[in-house]
């Protein structure tokens, strides 16, 4: 594994429905930026604010055999670097919220989002495994999506996993998350990369405006590198993953092994 790493976080704002001109951006933005690991908001390709599961159909993407997909390992290959998007995902007759990890080598991960926020239960069906985590040579990366950050299991079980960097590709409107992502980083000793989108769309009757303040945390809680709230705009942090491997707190409190899960037992039922 590489010692020290690049990661970047691509904030934009998608177009809606124009799946290849958001490509098309991902791509240039890809191939511009110099990093090691380059993360992109949730639902990256197609934006937000679907009329109905229909229009979301319309949208989504085979992650598994499609087009965009091959682009994407493409992309991947061909800068060198390992890319994290929020995509919409078809899988059969199921519409899942999902993020892949698509690595240099061309092999692909998908997280579909377990904690669907308001209207998205609506359209999409909720994910059905475990959010992943994968050994890279960037480090161990785990991923989960927006509104996972409101229940702490989520980053919990992606660190209990071994994941040492958490990418967190969102469409946040709480503006109170990216603090709350403090807590997720320094309850688990784990870098987090919250790639958030920034504008507003309206096509429904009511408007969505999305908070921005994309940010690259350290395994201790700092603020390695902050975005606008309303702008786009890429950020970089350089990083040692395997500094996220010292859990220790103090010099004898550790911050996974001194959990007394002997009392936690009510949280699993
Ligand atoms: C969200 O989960 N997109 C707020």
């Amino acid at each position: 594994m590489k010692g020290t790493v690049v990661v970047a976080c691509s904030q934009m704002r998608p177009e809606f429905g124009a799946t290849e001109q958001n490509l098309n951006r991902i791509s240039r933005i890809t191939e511009e930026t110099k990093a090691d690991l380059i993360v992109f908001p949730e639902l990256a390709t197609s934006g937000y604010e679907f009329r109905d599961r229909s229009e979301l159909g319309e949208l989504a993407l085979d992650l598994i055999d499609g087009a965009e997909m091959d682009r994407l390992k493409s992309l991947a290959r061909d800068a060198d670097t390992h890319i994290v998007a929020g995509l919409p995902e078809r899988f059969g007759d199921k519409l899942f919220n999902s993020a892949v990890l698509v690595e240099p080598s061309g092999r692909t991960t998908v997280y579909r989002k377990l904690q669907l926020f308001d209207r998205e239960k609506q359209l999409f069906d909720p994910g059905e495994e475990e959010p992943p985590v994968v050994d890279t040579s960037v480090g161990r990366l785990g991923l989960m999506i927006c509104f996972d950050w409101i229940f702490p299991e989520v980053a919990r079980l992606l660190a209990l996993g071994g994941a040492q960097v958490i990418c967190h590709p969102s469409n946040l409107v709480l503006d109170y998350c990216q603090r709350a992502m403090f807590a997720r980083s320094v309850e688990n000793g784990v870098f987090t990369v919250t790639c958030n989108r920034v504008g507003s769309e309206s096509r429904l009757d009511r408007t969505m405006t999305f908070t921005g303040a994309s940010q690259i945390l350290s395994n201790r809680g700092q603020t390695l590198a902050q975005a606008s709230t309303d702008r786009e705009e890429i950020i970089t942090a350089r990083i040692n993953p395997t500094d996220a491997d010292d859990k220790m707190i103090t010099a004898t409190n550790h911050v996974l092994d001194d959990r007394r899960q002997e009392f936690y037992i009510r949280l699993t039922v």
